[in-house]
């Protein structure tokens, strides 16, 4: 593995602002780096190194994680922790580092959904792949209808009081859920921090009731997604390209959804981009940062050039009502 031991000290002065999640103290970068895809063993080693460090010299303070990311299950946590320990040790406590728990991770009938026994035994194997003795938030990763909310929120509030996360994350759970999983964890003396829910021009469900019910509880807001997975780019209009996330057999895009009516669409926001002097991809970023509950949004990527082009995308966030309606009726 590469090694590189400058850590840009004007790292605080990028395009990379902070707000505060929520009603909370905790403060998060507007980019977060997520590593879902591309930081697993099956993908570039160096590359993922140069992309975790080119984010850290820009601010990106946040990495956000799950037991299952990385192609085996587990192998962008493991990356990850390996990265940290020898490049980063003496940095932990300027990252904030996520993870979850709460879809398929291994076999059998405790290695998926909301259980107590999930949980608290996912938390242990992430600690242990990453080499940390705590995460800074740990989510549920999405709501399980066969678990007892109140067995759910118990054990999170657990793995919080034993230290082993300083914040808890709810992901994905439908929106009279997250009430009740507010009312729990605040009952329980560790209220929820933060929401993690797929947002972008072409995925706007959570405006109408997630981001209220989050504001009204004090709970920030973190967006996944927000070029979805890559088609908000320009590199889907002319075909799908070879090692594009599409192309690929263990990517979650599949060719399917790039349809002729979603690049239609496509086409006329790329159009759109281009007259305010952007890419697609920096537009629709900065389009997520419209609505102020948005604390911070996680963005992907297979490489530094598009890590540096998306962090590009802050240096303009303005939008004229005119450019907000196209987009809508796009
Ligand atoms: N809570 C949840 O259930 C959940 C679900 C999904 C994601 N997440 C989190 O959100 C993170 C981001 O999700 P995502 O990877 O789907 O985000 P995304 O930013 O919508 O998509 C990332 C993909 O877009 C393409 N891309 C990125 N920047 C580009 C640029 N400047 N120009 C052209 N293409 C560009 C790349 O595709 P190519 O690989 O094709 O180059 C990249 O892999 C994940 O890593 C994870 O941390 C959470």
């Amino acid at each position: 593995m590469e090694s590189f031991s400058n850590i840009n000290p004007n790292r605080y002065q990028s395009e990379v602002k902070y707000r505060f999640c929520g009603k909370t103290g905790l403060l998060l970068p507007q980019l977060s780096l997520g590593l879902w895809h591309n930081f697993g063993e099956v993908d570039d080693a160096q590359e993922a190194l140069r992309m975790i460090s080119v984010a850290f010299d820009h601010g990106i303070t946040h990495f956000d994680l799950a037991n299952n990311y990385g192609t085996p299950f587990g192998s962008a946590e493991k990356n990850f922790g390996q990265i940290l320990k020898k490049h980063f040790a003496s940095y932990r406590d300027e990252m904030l580092i996520s993870t979850k728990a709460g879809h398929r991770m291994w076999d059998g009938p405790y290695g998926d959904g909301g259980s107590r026994k999930n949980l608290l035994a996912s938390i242990d194997q992430s600690l242990k792949r990453m080499q940390l003795d705590y995460v800074d938030i740990f989510y549920s990763h999405r709501y399980d209808e066969n678990t007892p909310i109140e067995e759910t929120m118990n054990a999170l509030s657990d793995i919080v009081k034993q230290g082993k996360a300083l914040y808890i994350g709810i992901s994905k759970y439908p929106e009279e859920k997250a009430r009740e999983a507010y009312k729990i964890l605040k009952q329980n003396g560790t209220p929820c921090t933060i929401y993690q829910g797929r947002y972008s021009i072409l995925s706007r469900d959570i405006e109408t009731e997630v981001l209220p019910s989050a504001e009204e509880n004090g709970v920030g807001f973190i967006g996944f997604s927000p070029l979805a997975q890559g088609m908000l780019s320009d590199k889907y209009l002319h075909g799908i390209p070879e090692n594009s996330r599409a192309a690929l057999s263990h990517g979650f895009l599949k060719k399917e959804q790039i349809t002729q009516e979603m690049m239609i669409r496509i086409a006329q926001l790329h159009k759109l981009a281009q007259k305010r002097g952007q890419t697609l991809a920096q537009m629709a970023l900065a389009w997520c940062f419209q609505k102020e509950q948005v604390n911070s949004v996680i963005i992907g990527t297979s490489s530094v050039k598009q890590l540096q082009d998306n962090i590009s995308a802050l240096k303009n966030l303005y939008f004229t009502q005119e450019e907000l309606e196209i987009i809508h009726s796009i």
